[in-house]
């Protein structure tokens, strides 16, 4: 079986239903403090789930499904992810995405299980030096997020060298996009990321989307990411898997799609993917964020075979078919 950490949550559950597509038996472990019972109950009924509540923190609930099922590999997501929060409250991202996952990496040695690919970001890689960023771009997190997710690829180097376990670390650029069934989508509380804050913005949550500073140096003064589609992003993992399963060494590879979209440019596509004018209101810079990051992602692309197919478009189109789901399950509550 297939042990996947924090399948409940966003990138975790995408990936879970493209495990099930290929007829995978998986096991989810989620403590379900920012996962969902609802995206567990939908994985389940797409493919054989078991689910394991349970805490990286606490060795024993980790332990407990190690126990009960025979895993084979593990894809780990388990994670907080955000920046913000993580830098007036680093001890609560050092505590859970780093120690967890040591945890995890103890027991895993423990039952000789010795492979895993790991949910990484390109917050790792801090501000840029140039862009597109590739694998070797130096590694100078700015806030305890990102250092909290490169001490656990120092982490797994170095258990490589101890134990042998082999480790697949994928860095994610911005993610974006829902599951084209409208099974399970992005779920957060509080929502942080632009296409969701657009998209709430307009089935009117009482708050006009603001564009976080529009005089930064780029064509039209707005911040440029680089949106990777949640179900591209999902196929790199099953990508991923299978090349260690095939090569039995450590990777590293970013997740992106190559191409920068500045806010503006994001918004602009919402509104004509809804076809509707949306409101908007300039707002200062958000502080951490830099101008410009998109990804060289030649090496999954030649090494994985892995090709991000999906169009801004088509993830609004998703993203906002998830929204109003969640619009109505809050309506109903
Ligand atoms: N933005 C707005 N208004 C909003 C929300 C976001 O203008 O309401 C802007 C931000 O300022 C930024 C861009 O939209 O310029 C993207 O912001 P997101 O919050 O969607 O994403 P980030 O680029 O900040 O964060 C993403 C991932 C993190 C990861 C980080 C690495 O979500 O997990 O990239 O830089 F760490």
């Amino acid at each position: 079986m297939i042990l996947i950490t924090g399948g409940a949550g966003y990138i975790g559950s995408h990936t879970v239903l493209n495990f099930l597509k290929d007829k995978y038996d998986v096991v989810v472990f989620d403590s379900l403090e920012t996962g969902h019972i609802e995206t567990v109950e939908e994985l389940q009924k797409a493919g054989n789930v078991i689910f394991e509540k349970g805490d990286l923190r606490n060795i024993e609930d980790i332990e407990r499904v190690f126990e009960k099922h025979s895993i084979e590999a593990v894809i780990h997501f388990a994670a907080f992810s955000l920046v913000g929060e993580s830098v007036p409250n680093p001890a609560k991202y050092y505590r859970n995405n780093t120690f967890g996952t040591l945890n995890l990496l103890d027991t895993m040695v423990k039952h000789n299980v010795k492979k895993i690919i790991f949910s990484s970001t390109c917050a790792t890689y801090g501000e840029p030096q140039y862009t597109p960023i590739d694998e070797k771009h130096p590694q100078n997190p700015i806030n305890p997020y990102g250092a909290s997710k490169l001490m656990v690829e120092r982490i797994m180097a170095d258990y490589d060298k101890a134990y042998g376990l082999k480790s697949v670390k994928l860095r994610y650029f911005n993610v974006a996009g829902c599951d084209t069934q409208g099974r399970v989508g992005e779920w957060h509380d509080p929502e942080t990321h632009l296409i969701p804050n657009i998209l709430k913005s307009v089935f009117g949550n009482g708050q006009t989307f603001k564009i976080f500073g529009d005089d930064y140096n780029t064509p039209d003064g707005t911040c440029i990411r680089d949106y990777v589609n949640v179900e591209d992003l999902a196929q790199a993992h099953k990508l991923a898997y299978l090349w260690l399963e095939k090569e039995n060494r450590s990777e590293v590879f970013n997740l992106g799609t190559e191409n920068g979209n500045s806010v503006k440019e994001v918004f602009d596509t919402c509104e004509k993917v809804l076809n509707q004018n949306i409101k908007v209101e300039i707002a200062p810079r958000r502080p951490g964020d830099p101008a410009t990051l998109f990804a060289n992602a030649n090496k999954a692309k030649s090494v994985l075979n892995w090709k991000p197919e999906t169009s801004l478009e088509h993830s609004i189109e998703t993203a906002y078919k998830f929204e109003q789901k969640l619009q109505n399950l809050e309506k109903n509550d």
